[in-house]
């Protein structure tokens, strides 16, 4: 079942068309891969998921995003698009965790949404952090600073502070790109662990880990959305030439 509908989606960053008339399905539950050359509007297409394009000046959007089938912008309140920043989470390239201890940074959307504290709070920090395998080697020293931790155990630990609130979707922007090749083997156990339980939209600029990994592939081009389908079809049988050259290596 399809938790994501994008249809005809454009955006434009004042005169520069960013995103080209894009249509797609985000089925629930898989983890549906976005590959393209850099500058194709990757990152741009995945910000859209959670309105993080919405402070940007000149932006214009048009075309319809829908979460289970509401459009999310038609969304105005604050406390609409906060519940939708939290169904719709979201880690980066870099991991970016706080300058807090661990714990406070696994407890953070919900202390400042005022979702949980005390023996709750405490409950929901070690199942987030169990849920990206850092608890057995961090729960005696939850007061540590997250600077400390490796650049894994960081990227885990802001994939647990994303959990942690609880959301549906999971939008990670090239989450193993500052990580060796083991460290990016073992988050991509922890994606496909977790699709059991989440929709995960991955952008990356690895094929080898779309192919890996992903259910679903999209590859874009120039703001176009070229070809989307099954992993197993882009990669073996793509339909269109771009989508040839492009897994081929033949540019980007
Ligand atoms: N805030 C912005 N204002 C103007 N143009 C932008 C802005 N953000 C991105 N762009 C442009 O939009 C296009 C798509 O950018 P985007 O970052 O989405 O690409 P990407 O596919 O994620 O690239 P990369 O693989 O390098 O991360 C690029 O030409 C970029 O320069
Ligand atoms: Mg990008």
């Amino acid at each position: 079942m399809a938790i994501l509908t994008v249809t005809n989606l454009d955006l434009f960053y004042g005169a520069f068309h960013a995103l080209k008339a894009i249509t797609m399905m985000i089925e629930e539950k898989k983890i549906t891969a976005i590959i393209g050359p850099s500058g194709c509007g990757k990152s741009t297409l995945l910000r859209m998921f959670n309105r993080m394009n919405d402070t940007i000046e000149n932006i214009r959007i048009t075309g319809e995003v829908c979460l289970d089938g509401k459009n999310i912008y038609n969304m105005k309140t604050e406390r609409e698009i906060d519940r939708l920043r939290r169904k719709v989470g979201m880690v980066f390239q870099r991991p970016n965790p706080f300058p807090l201890s661990i714990f406070e940074n696994v407890a953070f959307g919900l202390r400042i949404h005022k979702k949980a504290k005390g023996q709750v709070l405490k409950e929901i920090v070690e199942a987030s952090l169990k849920a990206v395998l850092l608890w057995d080697d961090l729960k005696h020293k939850l007061k540590t600073s997250s600077l400390r931790l490796t650049l894994e155990q960081q990227q885990r630990l802001c994939i647990a502070r994303v959990l942690a609130v609880k959301p549906d979707v999971i939008l990670l922007d090239e989450p193993c790109s500052s990580l060796d090749p083991i460290a990016t083997r073992r988050i991509e156990e922890l994606m496909i662990e977790l699709k059991k339980q989440y929709t995960i939209l991955l952008v990356t600029h690895n094929m080898q880990q779309a192919a890996r990994i992903s259910d679903d592939t999209g590859f874009m081009l120039l703001g176009k959305l070229i070809e989307f389908g099954q992993t197993s079809c882009i990669f073996t049988n793509p339909r269109e030439k771009e989508t040839v050259d492009y897994i081929t290596g033949r540019y980007g």
